[in-house]
C-alpha cells in the first residue's frame, strides 16, 4: 500500500505546482515500497538521490515563482526549504556510511514533513499567487 496518496486538500491551484507535488508524493512511495521490500542500500541509495534532485528542483520552482512576485513570506519559506534538504542530505550520508539504514520513521518524516508544509507554507502563497495571474 502506498505511503501517501494524494488528496485535494493538498491543491495550491498552480498547475505546475500541484503537478510537482503528484510527482514527490510518488517519488515518496517508491522510495518507501524500496524500503519495504528490503532492496539493498546501493538501490535505497539512487532512489533516495532521485527523490533529493527532484525535491530541489521543486523548491527551486517555488523560490522563483515566489521572489518573481515579492511574496512576502518568501525568507521564513525558503528557510523550511533549507533546512529539510540539510535533514535530508543526513539522512543520505548515513545511509552511505551505513550508520543509520532507511527505515519506516525516516518515511514517516518525509511524509509528515511533506504534507505539513504543503497544507502549512505551500497553501499560503497559492491564493497570493494566483492574485498576480500564477494559475
Ligand atoms: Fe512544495
Ligand atoms: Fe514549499
Amino acid at each position: 500500500m502506498a505511503l501517501l496518496s494524494w488528496s485535494d486538500s493538498y491543491r495550491v491551484n498552480i498547475k505546475q505546482i500541484d503537478d510537482q507535488h503528484k510527482k514527490l508524493i510518488e517519488m515518496i512511495n517508491t522510495l518507501h515500497d524500496a524500503m519495504k521490500v528490503g532492496k539493498g542500500s546501493q538501490v535505497l541509495g539512487e532512489v533516495l538521490k532521485s527523490l533529493i534532485d527532484y525535491t530541489g528542483s521543486h523548491f527551486a520552482t517555488e523560490e522563483k515563482l515566489m521572489k518573481l512576485h515579492n511574496y512576502p513570506d518568501y525568507e521564513h519559506h525558503k528557510k523550511e526549504h533549507n533546512l529539510l534538504v540539510m535533514q535530508v542530505l543526513d539522512i543520505q550520508k548515513n545511509l552511505q556510511n551505513g550508520s543509520a539504514p532507511l527505515t519506516q520513521n525516516i518515511m514517516s518524516f518525509l511524509k509528515e514533513w511533506l504534507v505539513k508544509h504543503i497544507q502549512g507554507e505551500d497553501k499560503k502563497y497559492g491564493p497570493y499567487l494566483n492574485g498576480k495571474g500564477v494559475v
